[in-house]
């Protein structure tokens, strides 16, 4: 297929806060043109190849939406009659099954639910009045997923070509207490510059989001491999020999990787979840699992990337929180020289107390959670910055 001007077309992909500028990289090096960021959202332009490769790809992408209409409205009214006005039709058979999500913002109409039935019953009136028979609405795993973006007085209807969140990739059998998204996992990998030789680890993996997006970004194995199911395959206009071809060329591009990439954790159990998922995932043979503290383990020597996702604190005492955390930095110190180490937290105050000066902070959200993500640089004679005594554990 020509990537020519002609049959580009413009492309809307949401992401996580933070993850902007690493998702507009990846935008660019599948191939899509003039992007611009937003906030949690990336525009850009691309053909029907470029948007399957979005979905197969893209390891920070949440959905990627194909704009499909854009209008203003004044009344509930004007929405019905714009979205009922549409040719739905070429887009859905009568027997087929539509979802509809609502996004409103400064908006005359207030609430996304209300948004949101008000655009189905547009759209299965035109059906029913047209065809005497109305597709059926199915939440979980419609035909067609629909996006509505109100945003002050200006509406945008979009097809949402993902279906369920990409972050949804498939392998994850199990899951400790507090997850970490596979997208934010990969985006922070992909912020921290890893160079896909050194070593990798994660000293507190929970159930192994980090370290297999780690394994999947060293072997360049695309995120989307294990996934069920696209949005745009149930699409009436789904080209299944172009699909096919993204796939098999993605086979190609699979590399070997010659570095370590280490997951541990003083649970047990959670380890056990981990090795399972990694297992799944066909990853296994490529990250070494240990049941340890991080307070006792040494990492291989060489230095390296150190990805960590510690506890907040929601379920431990603040005064035992600030002292966990100034135990990180004190291991930092003694064992990890060689190595930039990533850690992300909500909870600010006790990242006070790792003792050591950020040389980058960023700004990132795990799901409703505000974080910071802070890189450490541990070299021979790491400066060491004290704490405010008079820092409140609780703030
Ligand atoms: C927020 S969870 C990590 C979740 C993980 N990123 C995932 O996606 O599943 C924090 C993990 O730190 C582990 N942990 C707590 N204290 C530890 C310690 N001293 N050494 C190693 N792991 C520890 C917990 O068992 C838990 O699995």
């Amino acid at each position: 297929m020509k990537n020519n001007k002609e049959n580009r077309f413009p492309l809307v992909v949401k992401t996580l806060l933070g993850l902007e500028d690493v998702l507009a990289q990846e935008l660019k090096e599948i191939g899509t043109t003039d992007i611009t960021t937003g906030k949690r959202v990336v525009y850009c332009r691309g053909t029907k190849e470029t948007m399957y490769k979005a979905n197969y790809w893209c390891r920070t992408a949440l959905h990627v939406l194909k704009p499909i209409a854009s209008f203003d409205i004044n009344t509930e009214e004007d929405l019905y009659d714009r979205i009922n006005g549409m040719k739905w039709e070429e887009l859905l058979n009568t027997t087929g099954t539509l979802s509809v999500d609502a996004v409103v913002s400064n908006s005359i109409l207030t609430h996304s639910h209300y948004v949101s039935l008000k655009t189905k019953d547009a759209i299965v009136d035109r059906f029913r009045d047209l065809f005497d028979m109305r597709p059926n609405v199915n939440i979980e795993n419609p035909d067609l997923r629909i996006n509505v973006h109100l945003s002050n007085n200006k509406c945008d209807v979009s097809l949402d070509s993902s279906g369920y969140s990409l972050h949804k990739r498939g392998y994850r059998l199990q899951t400790g207490i507090a997850p970490l998204s596979e997208v934010l996992a990969a985006g922070i990998i992909l912020l921290s510059g890893w160079d896909k030789k050194s070593n990798f680890i994660d000293p507190m993996c929970g159930s192994g989001t980090i370290v297999t997006e780690a394994a999947l970004i060293a072997l360049n194995i695309p995120p989307g491999y294990y996934r069920k199911s696209f949005g745009f395959e149930k699409w009436k206009d789904f080209d299944a020999d172009l699909w096919d071809k993204v796939k098999t060329e993605a086979l190609d591009l699979q590399t070997d990787f010659e570095g370590e990439i280490w997951g541990s954790d003083i649970s047990e159990r959670t380890i056990d979840i981990a090795m399972d998922n990694a297992r799944n995932a066909k990853l296994h043979k490529d990250i070494s699992f240990y049941v340890e503290a991080f307070q006792q383990q040494i990492p291989p020597e060489g230095g390296g990337i150190m990805v960590m996702n510690p506890p907040y604190g929601e379920r431990i005492k603040p005064d035992d929180i600030v002292q966990f955390y100034k135990e990180i930095g004190d291991t930092l110190k003694q064992n990890y020289k060689g190595y930039d180490a990533w850690i992300i937290s909500s909870d600010l105050n006790a990242l006070k107390f790792i003792g050591l000066k950020p040389t980058k902070k960023i700004a990132i959200n795990n799901g409703p959670l505000e974080c910071k993500l802070h890189k450490f640089e541990v070299f021979e004679g790491s400066r060491y910055k004290k704490p405010k005594e008079d820092s409140n554990p609780k703030e």
